[in-house]
């Protein structure tokens, strides 16, 4: 569906992932039949990421032949054009998917030299489609996002990868201890990016991330009015892994801790 000021780039992603869901939706109502193998301990695709993304880079790459690619589960690409790059994770979530679980998305970003213009975020299950670009704000369908107002961290909640992946997480935050801020983990680093676009949740704290993670929701919560540093409080860039997203009011406070 194209809304109205969304950009043409934009309305090409949409149809791409859009298309690509078409086969995920049907997988995902038949998981018993999916092949997973592991590329490392915890770390699962599936016949469904391959497939999805070899659709969505074949339909990118019909409207921009010269483009740049970087792909999650294939080789970059590199076109005749090197300053425009898409950014493809296929499915993020693939262990939720795998489970049933409908927390997963197709994300795609697009850079201009170095820096993300354009951003994507579909969960084919929600029909929610998320979409940013550079100057023209962040949308959710056809509704303008912003970041929460809460300041109070005891208000808020935060998404954070940490808890999937350090089993003492919990144990160990002194920032837990001294706050009564609630955490969630809910296995879509790209998702948690969109929520807090959207004001659900009020940050996202990520550790060990890739860039087919986070680029469309980096341009989605800085559109939306918030703020993406690296944890040391950095400003984000391309080879950065670890990133604390949120809205304005609390990044200082929780850079520090
Ligand atoms: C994963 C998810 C998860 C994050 C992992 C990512 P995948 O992506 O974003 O939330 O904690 O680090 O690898 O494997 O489902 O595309
Ligand atoms: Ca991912
Ligand atoms: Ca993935």
């Amino acid at each position: 569906m194209t809304y109205l000021n969304q950009p043409p780039i934009i309305n090409i992603m949409e149809k791409a992932a859009r298309k690509a869901s078409k086969k995920l939706i049907r997988d995902f109502g038949e998981l018993e039949k999916l092949q997973v193998s592991s590329k490392s301990l915890g770390n699962f695709v599936t016949n469904a990421d391959i497939r999805t993304e070899k659709i969505l880079k074949e339909d990118l790459q019909y409207y921009y032949p010269d483009y740049s690619f970087i792909m999650e589960e294939s080789n970059d690409i590199k076109g005749k054009d090197k300053e425009n790059v898409f950014i493809i994770d296929p499915i993020d979530g693939t262990s939720n998917f795998i489970h049933g679980i409908p927390q997963f998305c197709i994300a795609i970003a697009k850079l201009s030299l170095n820096e993300i213009s354009d951003g994507i975020i579909f969960n084919p299950i929600s029909n929610e489609f998320y979409w940013a670009s550079k100057g023209k704000g962040s949308w959710l369908n056809n509704q303008r996002l912003r970041v929460s107002n809460r300041n109070k961290l005891e208000q808020c909640i935060i998404g954070a990868t940490s808890i999937e992946k350090d089993k003492n997480f919990i144990n160990k935050s002194t920032f837990l201890k001294d706050h009564s801020t609630s955490f969630r983990a809910f296995g879509s680093a790209a998702l948690d990016l969109a929520f807090v676009a959207s004001g659900k949740l009020d940050a996202f704290w990520g550790n060990d991330l890739n860039i087919w993670d986070i680029a469309s929701g980096i341009i989605l919560v800085l559109e939306a009015g918030g703020t993406v540093t690296t944890s040391d409080l950095n400003k984000w860039d391309i080879s950065s892994r670890n990133i604390i997203a949120s809205n304005s009011h609390i990044h200082n406070k929780i850079t520090k801790i």
